[in-house]
Order: C-alpha cells, then sequence, then structure tokens
C-alpha cells in the first residue's frame, strides 16, 4: 500500500513515557512495556492503534486490568479504552506483553543478535518489531529501560541516557537500568548487550560540563578506536564551535557491529555503528576508510541536534535531518582541512558522489523529489536524493545567506523548534526569518521547489562578447525533464557562483553582487562591462547548484580553466570536460576504439601531474577519468561494453604517454613516514597510488616486468593499509600474474580481519573485466568459506562490487550478469529484504541501455517481479523499474 504525503494526520494519543524490561535471550527475549498514554484532543475520539510486526503477544492491561483488544492486519486495536468514554480524556496507562526471537532476525532492524551481542536498530519502522507502539517519530516520549540477561554472556547492557542502576539477580543474571532524560522518538531507541569493551575518554565542553565519550568494539578490536575516538571529540568540539551546539549528555556512546544494513545509527546517546565506519588502524584500513569514520563518526554525533533534539514529523520530512546532517558533516570534514586544498578536494569528492549517484537516481525510475510525496516502503527512500541532493539544497541556503546568516537562521531553527517533531517548510522558514533581506526570504516559495520537484535541471549558459561596446553578455537557461509523476517542472531557484577569465587566464575584477548570480527565470542574461577582450566564464564555482551546466567551451576555453582557475573545483572540472568530451567522441566514432586522447589533453595532463603548486591529492583527482557511470549518464544510448572499452583505451593510452612522469611522481610521492591519515599525506598516497597502477598498466602493455616486480615489493614491504591496498590492486588490475600470489598472501595476512577481507573481495568482484572472466570469479568467491550472504559488508563486498560497481563486467552480451543479478536479488531478499532492495537499484537505468543488454537486463527485472513473495522493499524498486511512467 502506498504512504501519502498529503494524508498526513497527528496522532489520536500521546505516549508521555515508556517503561521497558527486556528479559534478553536471543531464542525468545520477553518484553513488558508499559506506557502512559493520553488522547490527543487536537483529534476525534477513535481507537487506539499500535504497530507490531513479528512479535508474540502475551498480555494487555489497562489501568492494570485485562482489558479487549483486536488485531488488524498487524496492528494491535484497542477500542473500549477509558479514554473514548465522555469525559475521558484522563491520562491512562497501558501494559503490553510480548516476545520476540532476536537470533531468528535476519532483516536486521528492530531487536537482532550479531557475534552473540544483541543490537537494535528502530529508524524509520523497526521499533514496532520490539514492541506494540505509535511507531511514528511525531510521538514523542520518555524513556527508562531495564535490562535483564545473562552475566557471563552479556556483561555489557547499555541503553540510551544514564545509567541509574545496576546490580546482581538470581541465576547469574544481572540488570542495569537506564533512563534518558530527553524525550524522543522511537526510532531513535537503542539497546546493545553483550561481550564488549570500551575506550574510554573524559572531556570538558566548553560550558565547564564534564562528559563521558566511550567507544565500544569487541575485546579484539580495541587497538582500531583511537580514530573513531579523536573522530568524536573533534565532532563535539566542532559542533560547539561552529553552530554554539553542545553535547546534551553525561555520556555518550558509540558501539561497533559487523552486522548492519547500513553506515549508522544516531540513538539518543547510543550510536550504533557499522564496524566499517569505527574500527581502523594503519595496518587494516586505508585513507579512505579513516576519511569516512571522521564523516561518520560526525554525521551521527550531529544528528543529536539535527534529527534527535529537533526530530521529523513524518518520513516524508526525512531531509529535514538528513540532508541538512549531511551538510554538517560535510562542513565538519572541511573544517578540519588545515589547508584550503584539502577543503577543495573534500568538496570534489562530494560532488563526484552526488553526480555519479545521484543524478542517476534523479533521472530514472526512482526519482522521487528530496521531499518525497508518496512511497511504498519507506526504507527504499533512504537514497542519495534524500542525503546527498538534500544536502547541497542546505548549502544552496547557505549560500544565499551567507555563512553568518546561517549560523543565525540555525539559532532561530532551535529556538523555535527545540524538542518538536517539524517538516522541511519549518527549516527553510527560520533560515529565511533569520535573514529576512536575504535573496532566501525574496526567494522562498520558487526555492521550495528544491524540496518539492524531482529531477535535475540542466543550465545552458552562452557567452557574447562584443568588442565595439567592450561588453560580455552570459544567458543562463534552465529546464528540467520530466520525471515519474512530475511532466512539468516550474523554474528552479538557482544560485550561480561565477567569475570570468581573461585569455591569460587572469581573473577580471567583479563586484561581489556580481560573483553570485541567482537564476530565478526559464531564461535570463547578465550583462559585463568595461571587458577588454572575450573572457572565458567560470560557472557554477563550487558547484554552488545541484545542476547539470552546459556550456559549449572550446577546447582552448577548458585548457585555460584548468590551467588558471582561481576555483579548483571549476579548475577539475575543466579537466573532466576536457577527458568527457573525449571519451565521448571516441564512443561515437566508428570501428574498434583507437589512440582517443590528441596531445594537447596529454600534455595538460602531464602539466597537472608535474605541476609546482597543485597538491598530490588534487592532481590525483583531475588525472583520474570520470567514471564509466558518469560517462554513460551523458549517453542517449548506452552500451556498457563500449563504454568501458573506451575508457580503458584511455587510461591505457595516458598511462604510456606520461610513462616518466607516472615514475617521476611514484618516486616523488611514495615516501610519506611515519602514517598520519591527514588530508596531505593521503593526497601523497593517493597519487603515489595512482602512479603505480599506471606503470603497471603500461607494463602490461609492454611486457615489462620492472614495475610489477615493484609493486609486488611495495605489495610485500608497505607500511600501512593504504600503500599495501594500492600496490595489490594496481596488479589485480593490470591483471599481472603475481597479482594471484599477492592476493594468496594478503588473505593468509588478513584472514582474522573481516573488513580487510571485505576489500579482498570486493577487489576481485570490481576488477576489470578480461574476455568474461569477472563473473566466473564472482561465483567463485560466493563459494569460498569466508563468504556469507547473509552478512550486509561481505554480500555487499562481492555481490554490489559486481553488479553496482562494476559496469563493464556486469553488463555482458549473454546477460549471464543479469540473471546471476536477479538470482540474488531473489535470494537475498528472502532473509534482508532492504540489502535486497540496494541491490535491485543495480538496472534502473535499464532503459538507456542498447540492445541486447537492454532486452536482457528488463527480463531479469521482469522474472524478479514475477516472484509471488517478495517483500515490500523488492517490490516497490522493480515495479517502477518496469513500470511507463
Ligand atoms: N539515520 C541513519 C543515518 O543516516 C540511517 C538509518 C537508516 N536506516 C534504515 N533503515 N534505512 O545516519
Ligand atoms: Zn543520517
Amino acid at each position: 500500500t502506498v504512504v501519502r504525503r498529503e494524508d498526513y494526520a497527528p496522532p489520536a494519543y500521546w505516549i508521555d513515557t515508556v517503561e521497558l524490561t527486556f528479559d534478553l535471550d536471543p531464542a525468545k527475549t520477553r518484553v513488558l512495556n508499559r506506557m502512559a498514554l493520553r488522547r490527543n484532543p487536537a483529534v476525534p475520539a477513535q481507537p487506539l492503534r499500535l504497530d507490531g510486526e513479528e512479535l508474540n503477544l502475551a498480555r494487555v492491561l489497562v489501568n492494570g486490568a485485562g482489558c479487549s483488544f483486536k488485531m488488524d492486519g498487524g496492528q494491535l486495536v484497542l477500542d473500549n479504552l477509558p479514554s473514548l468514554e465522555e469525559h475521558g480524556d484522563a491520562p491512562f496507562t497501558l501494559e503490553i506483553f510480548t516476545t520476540c526471537a532476536p537470533e531468528k532476525n535476519s532483516q536486521l532492524m528492530g531487536l537482532y543478535v550479531s557475534q552473540g551481542t544483541f543490537f537494535t536498530q528502530c529508524e524509520a519502522e523497526g521499533f514496532r518489531r520490539i514492541t506494540y507502539f505509535l511507531d511514528r517519530p511525531d510521538v514523542m516520549a520518555s524513556y527508562t529501560v531495564t535490562l535483564r540477561a545473562d552475566k557471563q554472556r552479556y556483561p555489557v547492557l547499555l541503553s540510551n541516557g544514564n545509567l541509574v542502576e545496576s546490580g546482581e539477580l538470581a541465576d547469574g543474571r544481572h540488570f542495569a537500568k537506564w533512563v534518558d532524560p530527553h524525550r524522543k522518538p522511537c526510532y531513535l531507541f537503542a539497546l546493545v548487550a553483550g561481550q564488549l569493551v570500551a575506550r574510554e575518554q573524559r572531556i570538558v565542553s566548553r560550558g565547564g560540563q564534564e562528559h563521558l565519550l566511550q567507544v565500544y568494539v569487541r575485546p579484539g578490536d580495541m587497538d582500531k578506536t583511537e580514530h573513531a575516538m579523536n573522530s568524536l571529540m573533534a565532532s563535539v568540539a566542532w559542533d560547539e564551535a561552529r553552530f554554539g551546539l553542545p553535547l546534551d549528555l553525561e555520556r555518550f556512546m558509540i558501539v561497533a557491529t559487523s552486522d548492519f544494513n547500513m553506515g549508522a545509527m544516531e540513538n539518543k546517546g547510543l550510536n550504533i555503528f557499522n564496524t566499517k565506519y569505527v574500527l581502523a588502524n594503519s595496518a587494516t584500513a586505508t585513507d579512505t576508510d579513516f576519511a569516512n569514520i571522521e564523516s561518520v563518526v560526525g554525521h551521527e554525533y550531529f544528528h543529536n541536534w539535527t534529527g534527535n533534539r529537533v526530530t521529523c514529523r513524518d518520513w516524508f520530512q526525512l531531509s529535514l535531518k538528513e540532508g541538512l546532517t549531511v551538510f554538517r558533516d560535510q562542513e565538519f570534514s572541511m573544517d578540519l582541512c588545515a589547508e584550503a586544498s584539502a577543503r577543495a578536494v573534500k568538496r570534489i569528492e562530494d560532488v563526484r558522489v552526488l553526480r555519479t549517484a545521484q543524478f542517476p537516481e534523479d533521472a530514472g525510475p526512482m526519482a522521487h523529489p528530496v521531499r518525497p510525496d508518496s512511497y511504498v516502503e519507506i526504507n527504499n527512500f533512504y537514497t542519495v536524493t534524500v542525503y546527498e541532493k538534500g544536502a547541497e539544497v542546505v548549502r544552496m541556503m547557505q549560500t544565499l545567506v551567507g555563512r553568518e546568516g546561517f549560523a543565525r537562521g540555525m539559532k532561530l531553527y532551535f529556538e523555535r523548534h527545540d524538542g518538536q517533531a517539524v517538516t522541511c517548510d519549518h527549516f527553510a522558514q527560520a533560515l529565511a526569518d533569520a535573514n529576512p533581506d536575504s535573496a532566501l526570504a525574496r526567494l522562498l516559495e520558487p526555492f521550495k521547489r528544491w524540496y518539492s520537484q524531482a529531477g535535475t535541471p540542466r543550465v545552458r549558459a552562452e557567452g557574447h562578447y562584443d568588442a565595439a561596446a567592450r561588453r560580455y553578455t552570459l544567458s543562463l537557461t534552465q529546464r528540467c525533464a520530466p520525471t515519474p509523476g512530475q511532466a512539468l517542472k516550474q523554474p528552479f531557484v538557482i544560485p550561480v557562483a561565477l567569475g570570468l577569465l581573461d585569455a591569460e587566464g587572469r581573473e577580471l575584477p567583479l563586484a561581489p553582487e556580481q560573483r553570485l548570480f541567482v537564476l530565478t527565470e526559464v531564461s535570463q542574461s547578465l550583462v559585463f562591462d568595461g571587458v577588454d577582450s572575450e573572457p572565458v566564464p567560470s560557472l557554477l564555482r563550487g558547484f554552488s547548484a545541484p545542476v547539470v551546466l552546459e556550456c559549449d567551451y572550446s577546447d582552448e576555453q577548458l585548457l585555460i580553466l584548468l590551467a588558471n582557475d582561481s576555483d579548483p573545483f571549476n579548475r577539475w572540472e575543466a579537466g573532466q570536460r576536457l577527458a568527457l568530451r573525449r571519451a565521448l567522441a571516441a564512443i561515437a566514432a566508428p570501428g574498434a576504439v583507437d589512440a582517443p586522447l590528441d596531445a594537447a589533453f596529454i600534455e595538460a595532463m602531464r602539466a597537472v601531474l608535474r605541476h609546482e603548486r597543485l597538491d598530490a591529492a588534487f592532481k590525483e583527482l583531475a588525472l583520474t577519468l570520470p567514471s564509466e557511470t558518469y560517462i554513460a549518464e551523458q549517453l542517449e544510448v548506452v552500451d556498457p561494453q563500449r563504454v568501458h572499452a573506451v575508457r580503458e583505451a584511455m587510461r591505457e593510452q595516458l598511462a604510456t604517454a606520461l610513462q616518466a612522469d607516472w615514475v617521476w611522481a611514484y618516486e616523488a610521492h611514495k615516501d610519506n613516514g611515519a602514517y598520519r591519515p591527514d588530508p596531505l599525506s593521503a593526497g601523497r598516497r593517493a597519487l603515489a597510488g595512482l602512479a603505480l597502477a599506471m606503470l603497471c598498466l603500461q607494463a602490461r602493455r609492454s611486457g615489462d616486468a620492472v614495475w610489477p616486480g615493484k609493486a609486488y615489493q611495495r605489495f610485500k614491504d608497505a607500511g600501512n593499509m593504504t600503500d599495501r591496498f594500492n600496490a595489490l590492486s594496481a596488479l589485480v588490475v593490470a591483471d599481472h600474474p603475481l597479482a594471484r600470489e599477492a592476493l594468496t598472501r594478503f588473505h593468509a595476512m588478513f584472514r582474522d580481519e573481516a573488513l580487510v577481507l571485505d576489500k579482498w573481495f570486493a577487489l576481485q568482484a570490481g576488477a576489470p573485466d578480461r574476455g568474461g572472466n569477472v563473473l566466473p570469479a564472482v561465483k567463485q568467491l560466493m563459494a569460498h568459506r569466508d563468504f556469507n550472504p547473509r552478512n550486509p559488508n561481505r554480500a555487499r563486498s562481492v555481490i554490489f562490487s559486481y553488479c553496482n560497481a562494476n559496469p563493464g563486467a556486469f553488463h555482458r552480451a549473454d546477460a549471464a550478469g543479469y540473471v546471476f543479478w536477479s538470482e540474488r536479488v531473489i535470494e537475498i531478499d528472502r532473509f534482508n529484504p532492504q540489502v535486497a532492495a540496494r541491490l535491485a537499484r543495480a538496472l534502473d537505468r535499464w532503459r538507456k541501455l542498447a540492445e541486447p543488454y537492454r532486452g536482457a537486463a528488463r527480463e531479469a527485472i521482469a522474472r524478479v517481479a514475477a516472484q509471488t513473495e517478495l517483500s515490500n522493499d523488492v517490490r516497490e524498486v522493480v515495479t517502477r523499474a518496469l513500470s511507463d511512467d
């Protein structure tokens, strides 16, 4: 059934307090739920309907006495409550006694067991799998939780808030009682029970309060917790410094689990994390892992204000907390960068994610607005649109009100809404009201189309130079293609940050108001007077809006931007445009792919690589070609094999033409001394890694043995995982005979490190295809004794790395990749619908495919859709994929 945003109605009852008592047992956990409720007088009197799922109901008491009830679907319906009688709006108590089976919970929603430890995941609608409840975010209650369990097996008992009591019970059991001082919606409830150890840190916040920070992990993982703790301390300090938002709890806990559907969860005071985003040391984690941990720890911590103190009224408002919190974690990571260049690198990386993942979503069958209008399964809407595009919407608001204005807006938002469950409108209104003279306040209603209209707008820019009048005119035109259910779009409010360069690459002086143009109409022109020669426009600086910018730059103009633009984002973007143009030309050209790159492009890349002042991280980004997914998005009809062949040919050409430069780059960047995960040294490792990969690729062509030998040596001697893994992947990507040996060694070295084995699996499933060898390799990996499809990380490392991240290997003319995909979707759906639905998204863009891929992909999707027993999650994805809307 479809849930619609317009159908929102306030709850008929409020729940003021909840007392939960758990007798934890993997096979049968008993849950006593004692609630104080009262009718919501604003809503007509009606029965109380509580959500529940896979629960065994034992007893229901109202005000201490038995009462009648009935079941309707999953809901428990109470229709003769005292409060339904005349004048019956007095509070009442409701006691519900249920049991559930955590060890059988393979969906990892609600209460489940992972490696002998109990965990919960309640967002979005998992609390109903723990007890009957009003499982919706606008019902906020005060929680008291008592956990009882065998002391030996579950020595650590955690829940939200503060520990107020603990002690022994009979039969080797013990208990702990937790009180959360903050009201919260049930999706923020959490408990953990098991054998865990904690890294602890006491901190004193600005106001002088003391807090205890804890990072809980399995006993063998203590040596991988330092970075997460450092990230947490930095997060606390940052939110206070930048937004004046303090930690509001005596104790803040992070707990890591290796079985988790998503990245992490912001449960009040008790964040639960996928181990992937907690555990790191230099021997087992790469620079990317370190950076991800910093941003996810930040993200969950920042939710404490943006999500928990102010929460969502309903799940359509998800971006209220997610878009804002992604924006905050992006800003956090940028603010931690000591150098401006590192900030720019972070911005480029974030935009790359948006454009390779969100733009395709916006153009495909699952396209939805940042604030969706309807859903079948809310779990399907934890998307790059809600998260990453939502963050871009917040970023545009900051651009329109300025950084200080944004801080003012945030302050007003909390003054108005602390403790409430609100909508995206409330947030935008607070920002506008705090900045009454801003462009945002003036344009608030049209600006909010970013929340309601799906699809990526395209902005077309055309420059015209009038030499006689010394005048440059820039016309901007916007349009947005239809998306499911939205045929026509109204114009978006698009902030366009810009500059002009002269032919020598010098920046023309512009007034501040000229440097930010806000496009509000379908078509508008900007006029610049006193311009002495035809300028090169640098548009959408810093990627100031989530749009596709179309501009008919000449190669010369792009080369000027690449060499000179003061905006690092556009400098990178110019190089990407040059590369993309060549890729598209080679794809369109008839016949075999032959040397797609010209001397001018190669020289420009050499100049970037050899540049004296650009830093290594930027060079690595600039010398990385646009991904196959990104290239494919630019095409009307996609032949994935052709795209793959062209991109590979470009890489090989760059490898060969710049061979001496890659040697220099490798030698100049390979030694970084003691490992530190800071952006500057990570950038050096990244560039050395790219250089080594290029050298191995070139060696593959020339048959030279020196560089593969060096890579193998590097693989063995590396002092950290980044260098080791880069060397391994250079061998694997070049398909060198030494790769086998290296992979075997790597597995032996890290056989007990689950997260490292994930990398080992992912590298092989994501390897470039050579004559169709990857699919058989993937099937073999699935037969490996370390493979387990029920562990989401492991399933992702093999199946997703192949289906969602390796287009050149997945799209096979014999359709075997699609058959494999449909089998896995159906299989995984039986035990974990959320993971299956993510996998189901791999064929979102099937309509774009050339034959024979298109027909075969449609057939594979239809095969999944024909299953009678499908979860709502997968059903919604495949139905939308096949719909003709
Ligand atoms: N709120 C979490 C985060 O973004 C994600 C939870 C997603 N859960 C889900 N069932 N889809 O940090
Ligand atoms: Zn979040």
